[in-house]
């Protein structure tokens, strides 16, 4: 079976290519547009179908839209509820069900030739449940979906076999986790449903004083769900605006929520391992991108294994959709071979694009050698290699690289990209190494998913890596999966004894992830970075 994955009705719109259960494109429409998560989540914007991601998955399998079989759209408006019964605070969602509804016409009008009639609604949540599941390295297993909202949960916990889900509990809204977390982030005066993940870095920095608050606002219910009370934040600590400098009370809230929802997400799996006894879960849903809820989970919880999703938000479920149809029509779902599943390009296309920009540039014998002798000369590397990656995070695709071992590494690539200085940059090490250095999360950790506590002996030797809390946010590259990587990295330790590179994703301030060799040269362009590495090629910054 060929179907198509699409996301589109909230956030992060992307598309998804699955041919006879083996999933072959993945990409996000921001990557393809320019514009930071596709669209605002607002119901005015849920009509947008993510058309250039959806034709370029086409492009990729030489496929006609009329070749699919089947589109994949996940989120089915037959199991919406009215927002206000629901007990939802917003007016124009009606606008937003009828969106969903009529998306097989635009659908067919973005993508000439495609039947509307093959278009499949597939359930918010299973579309995540499967991106967990059935995209997962190992058969069966237990899935927890966790996310702001779908159709009328927030939630839901399963159980996986042979390709098929048994749903043992959803939590019916308003009660969400994911809309607790984006309120948060909203009151301590950053951008709702984008910016969640600088409450997780900004809580190392406090500590849970309004945990009891939270315990008497957040509570299990013994069936697998949960309860979520308005909380009046402002008793708590006074809201933040998006340019004031954060106090104490802003972390010390920021580790409460964090505290509590690691206790909830403990006890909500504790539920889901009781019934099915299960050695692994999976986790999907916006909330599964909160990397320290996932170590507690690995670390406390009754699994002996723990895979996330990397596109655990709504991106990724345009491929839990397109899954989700092919497992139903009777295809075997083959695990996702990684998260390089977007474009790519060949040498002579990317020299072509070079000498249209009349860039002085080289072909290196040996990039990885040359990218790691400018790093250990304490250069800043933008990092090009490959077909990128699905999800939120630069996994050694669309990089920017520099050396963990100066501290002021840190603020010189926040500066480049307009970032906080309170958000931590990650460290990518070789997946042999990886054990000496970094403990407590799972290793291997390809995704970048969990945090790990760096090793005393060598917190001073990667200063640049390490968060205020002695954690690191690891990727381990391995040599088989990541060659190329894997051979920067090597050189890199022959070179300055370390087998760490700092590595953060490739774009400035408020952009999408660099996916162009364009947006590439665009960005290098701007920013005060040393070297490109484009493929074999590699652009210098003449030194001022
Ligand atoms: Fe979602």
């Amino acid at each position: 079976m060929k179907v198509l994955g699409v996301n589109a009705l909230f956030h992060d719109p992307a598309a998804a290519l699955v041919v006879d259960g083996v999933t072959v494109a993945a990409l996000e429409e921001e990557r393809l547009s320019r514009r930071k998560h596709g669209h605002r989540p607002v119901p005015f914007a849920a009509w947008e179908v993510p058309e250039l991601a959806a034709r370029w998955c086409l492009e990729e399998a030489g496929l006609e839209p009329s070749d699919l079989d089947a589109v994949a759209y996940s989120y089915d408006p037959a199991l919406a509820e009215p927002a206000d019964e629901l007990g939802l605070h917003d007016p124009w969602d009606h606008l937003r069900q009828t969106y969903a509804q009529r998306v097989p016409s635009f659908l067919a009008s973005a993508l000439p030739g495609l039947d509307p009639a093959c278009v499949r609604f597939v359930p918010h949540h299973v579309a995540h449940a499967a991106s967990g599941a059935l995209a997962a390295p190992s058969g069966d297993t237990d899935v927890l979906v966790l996310d702001g909202r779908g159709e009328r949960a927030s939630h839901l916990a399963g159980h996986y076999s042979d390709g098929a889900l048994e749903t043992l509990a959803t939590q019916r809204l308003p009660h969400s986790l994911g809309l607790l977390y984006e309120d948060v982030t909203q009151h301590l005066g950053f951008l709702r449903s984008s910016d969640e993940f600088k409450v997780m870095a900004l809580a190392s920095y406090g500590t849970p004083q309004f945990a009891d608050e939270l315990r008497r606002a957040v509570t299990t219910t013994g069936d697998g769900g949960f309860r979520t009370e308005p909380i009046d934040w402002g008793s708590l600590a006074k809201p933040r605006g998006p340019d004031d400098p954060w106090t104490q009370e802003h972390a010390d809230l920021a580790a409460s929520v964090q505290a509590r929802l690691e206790e909830v997400l403990l006890e909500l799996v504790g539920w889901l391992h009781d019934r099915t006894g299960a050695r692994r879960l999976a986790l999907a849903g916006g909330v599964a991108l909160n990397c320290v809820a996932n170590t507690r989970l690995h670390a406390d919880g009754p699994y002996d294994d723990v895979w996330v999703q990397p596109a655990a938000g709504d991106a990724g479920t345009a491929l839990g959709a397109a899954l989700t149809v092919a497992s139903d029509g009777g295809d075997r779902c083959a695990p996702m071979p990684g998260a390089d599943l977007g474009r790519s390009w060949s040498d002579d296309e990317l020299e072509g694009v070079l000498r249209t920009a009349r860039v002085p540039y080289e072909r290196s014998k040996d990039v990885a050698r040359e990218v790691a002798e400018c790093l250990a000369a304490d250069g800043i590397v933008a990092w090009f290699q490959g077909r990128s990656e699905y999800g939120p995070r630069a996994l050694g695709h669309r990089s920017l690289l520099a050396h963990p071992g100066r501290e002021q590494n840190l603020e010189r690539l926040n500066d480049v990209k307009g970032r906080e200085q309170f958000r931590p940059v990650a460290p990518m090490v070789l997946a042999e190494r990886a054990q000496q250095i970094f403990g407590r999360g799972p290793l291997p950790s390809p995704y970048m998913l969990f945090v790990h506590d760096v090793a005393a002996e060598w917190r001073d030797r990667i200063p640049a890596v390490v968060h205020v809390d002695g954690t690191a946010r690891v990727q381990t590259v391995d040599a088989h999966d990541e060659p190329l990587v894997a051979r920067m990295l090597s050189a890199f330790e022959e070179l300055s004894g370390i087998p760490v590179v700092v590595n953060t994703s490739l774009n400035t301030a408020g952009r999408p992830m660099v996916d162009s060799p364009r947006d590439a040269l665009e960005c290098f362009g701007s920013a005060p970075v040393d070297l490109l590495a484009m493929g074999p090629f590699v652009v210098r910054r003449p030194r001022a």
